[in-house]
Parts: C-alpha cells; structure tokens; sequence
C-alpha cells in the first residue's frame, strides 16, 4: 500500500514534544513548508524556461521560541541528517553591516545558517528550535528546499513584519542553497514551496518569476509518487556540468539562455559539429520548454490523455538527451505504464534516482502499486499526493 501521511498537525504535535523533552517548556512558534513534485518541465529552470511542480502535503515543520542571548539552538529529528543532531549558531552581530555566519558542520545545519545569513528582514534575535520532517530525504520531493523555506518563514514569525515580494523569499533561499549546500539549483524548489496552492499545480515562468495556476483536482485522477530509493552519487557532479553544457550551447547560439532558442537552433548546433552532448542537452531543453507550456494547456483543458503522453515524452528526453535518469527510476516507469488506467509517468527532480509522478485513474492505483512491488529491482514507497498549499506560520 501506498504510505500515509500524517496530516501537518501531526507533525506539528510531535515536533512540539520533542521541542518539550529537550528544552522542558513549550515553543510558541509553528511553521511549516512543504516538499514538491514537478509535473514537467525538467532542468528548465535554469535556462530561464517553464516548470510546473505542485506543493506536497508531505512537509518540515519548525516549532521554536525567541530567547535571550545571540546563540541560537536547532534540533532535528531527522535520522538520515549528519550528526550532531541538536547544535548551536552564533547570531551575526547586531553591529556588523553584513550578516556573517561561517558554514560548517553538522552539514544539515548549513540549510538554516544560510537562510539566517540571507534573510532580507531586520536581524532575527536568537531562538531555541525542533525541525521534524515527512518528506523523504534525499529522495528528489525537495526536503532542502524544505527545510529553507521552512526557516525562512519562521524567521518570517520573529521578527519585524517587513513587505517582501514573496518571489524573493524563494531567491534569498535559492542563494543560501547555493552558498552553503554548494548545490546551484535553479529556483523551482524554492518557488513552489513558498507558493504552492492547494488543489493547483504553478507554471511557473522562470525568466520572470511570475506563476499562473493551473487546476488539479480532479477526483478521478491521481498523482502516484513513488520512490525509487536510491539516490547515486553522480547527482552532486552532473547537475553542474548540466549547467555549463547549457550554457555553452545558448552561447555557441548567441543566446542569452536556452529560453531563446527552438529547433532551428539545434539543427544549427548539430551542422557546426558542435559536440553532441551539448546538441542533446539543448534539444531536450528546447522540447522540454514547450511541453511544459502543451502541458498546463492539456491541463487546463482537462484532457489527461494528452498530458500523460507528454510526461512519457518528457522522461524520455531526459533519459535519452539529458542522460539524467537510471536504469531503477527508468524501469519505475515502465511499470506504471504497463498498467491499464496509466495515463503518464516520469521521472521528477534532478535524476540519478529519487522519485517518479505518475498520473493515474484512481482506480488502478493499486494495480500500479501491486505491478512496482511485485516487479521492480528495489524496494518502492509509494505517495497517493494532492496538491497542496505553500509554506504558513500557524502560530506566532
Ligand atoms: P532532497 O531532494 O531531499 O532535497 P538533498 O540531498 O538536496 O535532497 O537534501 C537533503 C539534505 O537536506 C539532507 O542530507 C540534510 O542535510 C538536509 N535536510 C533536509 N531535511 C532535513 C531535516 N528535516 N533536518 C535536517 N536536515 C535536513
Ligand atoms: C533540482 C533543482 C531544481 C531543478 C531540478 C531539475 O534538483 O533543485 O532547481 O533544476 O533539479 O528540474
């Protein structure tokens, strides 16, 4: 069966307790930010292209208190997180011009200190905190992104009101990824888990970071995310030479970014003898674009069939332009699509492993469950996920 998964309150009451063991008093602060899923539109963010990810239910909650003082404590409840699990950050100096926090170890602690040294409110005062998680982590759903929006919105909860633009939330936690988890994502993860909307997927613009709502509730339908579980390590190396690779080729034609180019571009690439790998990543950018835009279409027009087949031609491209996949995530897919009632499947988030979205009638979803357990390599979870909302303070 697919997993259950507790409801916010639940991970709230259990982070509260936890809050209440190591610290003997209770928090009067709750926030929470969920983890994503992308729908389609792969490796478009950072060339300024589409992406459409829906909020998860599954999410990192922060319970905590302001105390006196310029050291702040955080705890995780977090098994998969690096030891120690409860460590202390020195608050930048109420006198310093800039907000300088050193990063370090444990790594998970690297998330909060960045989002700390990159909150663009007044200085927050130290503070004692719990973090508590249902995301996977390390599974692709985004759990850091996560974790630094959940952050910056209880830092959102202790401090000064101040009027941000909340796509700027999203890049103050974009930058504190890049500068202390040395990970340089584009701004989908961020965006939508500040952003996302109960019962509605975002096509999200990311020249422009502006986002349009696209439904997505449909009884009928449902978004099945099953985890591959296996994460390889190639992830950490090849997301940035992705990058550069895409860089290069909207240079070689003489674009700003891949969100310039079409076709004829590529069939440009392809007769200077531009090396092949830079004429698949760009190919599988300038497809990828434009099924993203056909896909918020299919979906507004609530024709399923045409969006599941684009979800088949996304991970396809991703699989064969982009190499990003894996044979565990590649035989994931064909599993849910040998089932009847499958209407699409691919592979979601950066690649070498993580998870798969499947669009599914609600009625074969145990088919496709009972096909993945019964055949697949590894051992799958599985997530039955609704759209859900973005990050919220829930108390302060
Ligand atoms: P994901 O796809 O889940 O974002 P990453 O490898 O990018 O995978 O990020 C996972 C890392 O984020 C973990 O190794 C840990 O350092 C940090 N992290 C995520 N959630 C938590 C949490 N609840 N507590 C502590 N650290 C967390
Ligand atoms: C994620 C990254 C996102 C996006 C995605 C691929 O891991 O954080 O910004 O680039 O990979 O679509």
């Amino acid at each position: 069966m697919a997993e259950i998964i507790p409801g916010v309150e639940e991970v709230v009451s259990f982070a509260v307790d936890v809050y209440e063991k190591e610290f003997g008093e209770a928090p009067d602060v709750q926030v929470f930010a969920p983890g994503r899923v992308n729908l389609i539109g792969e490796h478009t963010d950072y060339n300024e292209g589409f992406v459409m990810p829906m909020a998860l239910p599954l999410v990192t909650v922060i319970v905590g208190k302001v105390i006196e003082g310029e050291q702040t404590t955080i705890v995780t409840t977090n098994k998969h997180a690096d030891l120690p699990h409860r460590t202390t950050i020195e608050m930048p100096n109420k006198n310093s011009l800039v907000r300088i926090i050193p990063r370090g170890m444990p790594k998970w602690a690297n998330y909060v200190k960045g989002v700390i040294a990159n909150y663009l409110g007044s200085l927050p005062p130290a503070f004692r905190a719990v973090i508590h998680t249902s995301v996977p982590t390390g599974g692709g759903l985004s759990s850091s992104a996560a974790l630094e929006v959940a952050t910056y919105t209880f830092l959102d909860a202790i401090t000064e009101p101040n009027t941000i633009m909340p796509t700027d939330k999203a890049l103050a936690c974009q930058k504190a990824e890049h500068d202390y988890a040395g990970m340089p994502c584009g701004i989908m993860d961020q965006f939508i888990s500040a952003l996302g909307k109960k019962d509605n997927a975002l096509l999200i613009d990311c020249r422009n970071l502006t986002s349009t709502l696209v439904p997505l509730s449909e009884p009928e339908m449902v978004i099945l995310v099953t985890n591959s579980n296996v994460k390889h390590e190639l992830t950490g190396s090849e997301y940035p030479t992705r990058r550069k690779q895409c860089q290069e080729a909207a240079l070689l034609i003489k674009k700003i970014s891949l969100r310039d180019a079409n076709l004829k571009d590529i069939e440009y690439l392809t007769s200077i003898n531009t090396d092949n790998d830079i004429v698949k990543r760009a190919r599988h950018v300038v497809t990828e674009i434009q099924r993203t835009m056909d896909g918020a279409e299919a979906l507004n027009e609530r024709n399923y069939r045409k969006f599941g087949r684009l979800m088949v031609e996304s991970h396809n491209s991703l699989r064969d332009d982009f190499d990003v996949s894996c044979p565990e995530v590649d035989q994931l897919v064909e599993l849910a699509m040998q089932v009847e009632g499958v209407l699409g499947s691919r592979m979601t988030g950066g690649g070498f492993g993580g998870c798969t979205v499947t669009l599914v009638q609600k009625y074969a979803v145990k088919n496709v469950i009972d096909n993945i357990k019964n055949n697949y390599q590894g051992k799958a979870t599985f997530y039955v996920c609704q759209a859900s909302d973005g990050a919220k303070i829930l108390k302060n």
